[in-house]
């Protein structure tokens, strides 16, 4: 399986604190079976990594890797605060895509608002010719309440990363709801573990892809953990099939 959501850079922002915990991260990742990991530290306008210190510390992550002999890939990303200067900055050349092939863009809007530009900034993403994909909007209050709101987004080309508790019930109950919800209605492209530590989010991507599999069946399994993830990392197009027309409309 690939994860394409994770903080497992050390000392980058609220994930991991130090190389000892980034690497007790990925012998956990590789226990639950995951083979490629993207590294998507939190970027924010004024408090950002830069991407060239994105780039060095993986750098360092992979050659520890490789010495403790532990078989994780892990690629380069970020995840970027939605902020109306953001396509500028992707103009600019300073934006990580998903594993750099500037494709796919991971956003992040706040936990309780769909700011008034979202769907702007979004758009001129697009324009720049790269696809954002919304991390957890399962999460987020406005979208909890009201699924409408993020179909419009999804409908205007955006994809979407499900965080794997969120289907677990490793959040609460209108979280699961959202998230199952969002995956009913064919929505989600992603789920991702967003882990943080060694624990907790790492072990419910393991149960999801169970869930996954009792739920909706080994085929949307493998699209949402294997087969999206794969497409995304290579930078080919992903089927966006909120798009598809629905019957009866
Ligand atoms: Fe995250």
């Amino acid at each position: 399986m690939i994860d394409i959501h994770s903080h497992i850079l050390p000392g980058l922002d609220d994930g991991a604190a130090s190389m000892e915990e980034s690497i007790a991260m990925a012998r956990c990742a590789v226990t639950g079976g995951i083979k490629q990991m993207v590294a998507t530290p939190h970027v924010k306008s004024r408090t950002y990594p830069s991407r060239e210190l994105i780039l060095s510390v993986l750098a360092k992550l992979q050659k520890e890797l490789k010495k403790n002999d532990i078989p994780l890939v892990v690629m380069p990303g970020g995840e970027y605060n939605l902020e109306p200067e953001l396509p500028g900055r992707l103009a600019r050349g300073e934006v990580l895509t998903i594993n750099d092939t500037g494709r796919y863009l991971l956003v992040e809007l706040p936990p309780s608002s769909v700011p008034d530009y979202t769907a702007t900034v979004l758009k001129e993403l697009q324009v720049e010719g790269v696809t954002p994909v919304i991390a957890h909007p399962e999460r987020n209050y406005v979208f909890m309440s009201d699924y409408s709101r993020l179909y419009e987004l999804v409908a205007d080309g955006s994809l979407v990363q499900l965080t794997a508790g969120s289907l677990t019930g490793y959040y609460y109950t209108e979280v699961t709801a959202a998230a199952r919800a969002f995956l009913e209605q064919g929505w989600v492209h992603f789920i991702a573990s967003d882990a943080h530590n060694r624990s907790g989010q790492l072990l419910q991507f393991e149960i999801a892809a169970k869930e996954m599999l009792q739920l909706f069946g080994d085929g949307e399994r493998r699209r949402l953990l294997v087969s999206n993830p794969q497409r995304a990392l290579r930078g080919e197009s992903i089927e966006n099939i909120s798009r598809l027309k629905v019957s009866g409309e």
